[in-house]
C-alpha cells in the first residue's frame, strides 16, 4: 500500500543568471511520505527549501527531478503540463501572511462561497450554510455570525481561521500549511495549530506543517523532518526526534529550540553560514558549520540511513 502522498527524489533548482550562469539548488533528492489522518512537520531556518518544498507539490514551483504521487500516480508524469483541477482540489495550500491571503474588498462569506460553488460542494442557498459549517469547525463559532465580517475586522488569527476554512471548503486530502502561524501572536498560535491537529484527527486529513519552530512541531506533529539547503537531514517520529536527534545540524536545532515560539534563526551555537546551496558540487551543504566534519564531508554526499525505527538521518558520522 502506498501512503497518500509520496515525494521521492524531488528537485528544484532556480536559476540565478549572470556569466557564467549559476543554478540556486532550493531542494535536492527530498523523499518522504504523508498518509491521511497524519501530520507531519517540516522544520528548518529560513531559506532552507521549506516553501519550496510546498510550492513543488502544490505545483506552483517546477520540480527539475523526482515523483509526486498521489494514491500511487506520479503526477508530474500523469500531468506533465500542470496539475489537473482534481489535483489541485486535493491538495491544498495555507500560506504565511493571514493579511495578504484574504480580499479585503470581500467579506468573509464570498471567500468560502467561491471555492464551495466551484467545485460543487454547495449550490445557491445551502453555500451559506456550508460557509458557516466550515468557520464552525475552524473554530469561528458560530460560524453563521462571522460570515458578513469583512477581513479588515478580523485579528490575524481569525483571518488565518478563514484562510485554513477556504482550503478545507473543497475537502481536500492533503493540507500544505506553510508556516501558518509565523505572523500571528504568540497567544493564538497553539489554538491555530491545534486546529490543525483537529482536522488530521476528525477528517483524516494529511497536514505538512512547514515551520521554522521546532517546539510547534514538538506540539503538533507525528513526524518531523529536519531540512537543510534543500536536503533532510533526518526524519523520525517528533517524540524521538526531540529526545534523541542524531544529524549534528538537528541536534543543534534541538538544543536551541526549548519552547513554543522561538524561532530557529538565530544563536544556533555552529560556525556561521547559509542553508544555501548555490552551483552544487558533492558534499554535504552543513560541513561548512559542522563542529564535527570530516574531510570527506565537504567532498562526498552523504547517504540517508536507517538509524531506528522510522528514523533516518543523513550524515557520513552515522555511517562509520
Ligand atoms: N523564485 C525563486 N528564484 C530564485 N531563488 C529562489 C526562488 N524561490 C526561492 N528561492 C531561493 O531558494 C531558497 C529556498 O527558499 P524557500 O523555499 O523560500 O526557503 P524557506 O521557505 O525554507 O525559507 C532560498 O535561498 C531562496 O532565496
Ligand atoms: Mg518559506
Amino acid at each position: 500500500m502506498s501512503a497518500l502522498l509520496e515525494v521521492e527524489g524531488l528537485g528544484v533548482s532556480f536559476p540565478l543568471g549572470g556569466w557564467p550562469a549559476r543554478t540556486l539548488r532550493a531542494a535536492h533528492d527530498v523523499s518522504f511520505s504523508v498518509d491521511r489522518g497524519e501530520l507531519v512537520a517540516l522544520v528548518g531556518e529560513s531559506g532552507s527549501g521549506k516553501s519550496t518544498i510546498a510550492r513543488a507539490i502544490a505545483r506552483v514551483t517546477p520540480a527539475a527531478a523526482g515523483a509526486i504521487r498521489l494514491d500511487g500516480v506520479d503526477v508530474l508524469k500523469t500531468e506533465p503540463r500542470g496539475p489537473s483541477q482534481a489535483y489541485r482540489r486535493r491538495v491544498q495550500m495555507v500560506f504565511q501572511d493571514p493579511f495578504a491571503s484574504l480580499n479585503p474588498v470581500h467579506r468573509v462569506l464570498h471567500h468560502l462561497e467561491r471555492p464551495l460553488r466551484l467545485h460543487g460542494h454547495a449550490t445557491g442557498a445551502d453555500a451559506r450554510s456550508r460557509a458557516a459549517e466550515l468557520l464552525d469547525l475552524c473554530g469561528l463559532r458560530p460560524g453563521a455570525d462571522w460570515l458578513d465580517k469583512w477581513p479588515h475586522e478580523l485579528s490575524g488569527g481569525q483571518r488565518q481561521r478563514v484562510a485554513i476554512a477556504r482550503a478545507l471548503a473543497v475537502q481536500p486530502d492533503v493540507l500544505l500549511a506553510d508556516e501558518p502561524t509565523s505572523m500571528l501572536d504568540v497567544s493564538i498560535r497553539t489554538d491555530v495549530l491545534r486546529l490543525l491537529q483537529r482536522l488530521r484527527d476528525e477528517r483524516g486529513l494529511a497536514v505538512v506543517l512547514i515551520t521554522h519552530d521546532l517546539a510547534a512541531a514538538r506540539l503538533v506533529a507525528d513526524r518531523v523532518l529536519v531540512l537543510y539547503a534543500g536536503q533532510l537531514m533526518e526524519e523520525a517520529p517528533a517524540a524521538t526526534l526531540l529526545s534523541a536527534p542524531r544529524h549534528p545540524y538537528a541536534q543543534l536545532l534541538v538544543a536551541a529550540s526549548p519552547r513554543v515560539g522561538r524561532s530557529l534563526d538565530h544563536d544556533l551555537p555552529a560556525r556561521p553560514g547559509r542553508p544555501v546551496v548555490v552551483d552544487p558540487g558533492s558534499g554535504c551543504p552543513f560541513a561548512a558549520r559542522c563542529l564535527i566534519a570530516e574531510p570527506r564531508c565537504a567532498t562526498v554526499d552523504a547517504p540517508i540511513v536507517e538509524v531506528g525505527p522510522a528514523h533516518r538521518a543523513r550524515c557520513h558520522a552515522l555511517t562509520g
